[in-house]
């Protein structure tokens, strides 16, 4: 399973953001995307995903050797195919408790609405105790209430990507905010549900502890160019990936 893409281009006012002839992702468990602020890393995010038009270019999402062409797709629909992503900046959450919120998720690809799903009693056992099992995981103030804090929220972001089962997760800075003991175990959740479904997860990350000790291989991404790869043993050692980013 991997995404492709060739000749990607997104520009903004004709000022171009990314510049992608050639990538891939997703031929390791667990990938990391790392570049200076304004690199381009959450509008490659957006693009995989189609939240984002792009200027040109495309993209493509091969699983089991079939390929999809993301471009000719909505969001829904690229999800539905088992891409998903978290979010950098979390909105929604209001109007939804946190157990049902990842109850909803785990019914978003039915045609149920979650009040007739919860009205006819038809959640599944399975996804109820996975729910059970992420909620006792992680100490929520009140699983029954609203997600109060920002953590809370982007945990929960995290949880309801977790429930849909994607075959790909996109992170984008999943952990920043998080306590340094809650984003090692969500880290830990996360391989574990990698290895478990063979889930594919590239992150985006500005910890770089992070990336290093938990990522396969390493996309490096400057002023919207992919400037190296590999393993973050060479990542680490790139002289353009310090000059750049780790400012030495
Ligand atoms: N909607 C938009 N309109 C105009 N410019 C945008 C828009 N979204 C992003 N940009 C610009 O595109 C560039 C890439 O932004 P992007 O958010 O992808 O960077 P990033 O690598 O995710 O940065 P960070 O590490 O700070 O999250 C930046 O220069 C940003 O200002
Ligand atoms: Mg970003």
């Amino acid at each position: 399973m991997k995404i492709r893409v060739r000749n990607l281009n997104k520009s903004y006012h004709l000022h171009p953001v990314l510049a992608l002839q050639e990538a891939e992702f997703g031929a390791y468990e667990l990938e990391g995307l790392i570049g200076p602020n304004g690199a381009g890393k959450s509008t490659l995010m957006g693009l995989l995903t189609q939240r984002i038009p792009p200027t040109s270019g495309n993209i493509w999402f091969d699983i089991d050797g079939h390929e999809h062409n993301l471009r000719t797709m909505r969001v829904h629909e690229v999800a539905r195919l088992g891409l998903v992503k978290t979010n950098q900046r979390i909105q929604g959450f209001e109007s939804l408790s946190i157990r049902d919120s990842l109850r909803l998720a785990a019914t978003a690809h039915s045609q149920e609405t979650l009040r007739g799903v919860l009205d006819k009693n038809q959640i599944d056992d399975d996804i109820e105790s996975e729910i059970d099992h992420y909620l006792s995981l992680f100490s929520f103030s009140n699983p029954n209430g609203y997600a109060l804090s920002g953590g809370e929220k982007k945990l929960l972001d995290i949880l309801r990507c977790l429930v849909l089962k994607p075959r790909m997760l996109l992170m984008d800075e999943p952990t920043a905010g998080l306590p340094d003991d809650i984003t090692q175990q969500v880290m830990r959740l996360v391989v574990e549900k990698a290895r478990a479904q063979q889930m594919r997860v590239l992150i985006v990350e500005h910890d770089l502890e992070l990336i290093w000790s938990f990522c396969d291989y390493v996309h490096f991404l400057s002023d919207g160019e992919m400037l190296f790869q590999g393993t973050p043993e060479n990542v680490k050692k790139n002289r353009v990936v310090a000059e750049k980013y780790m400012g030495v």
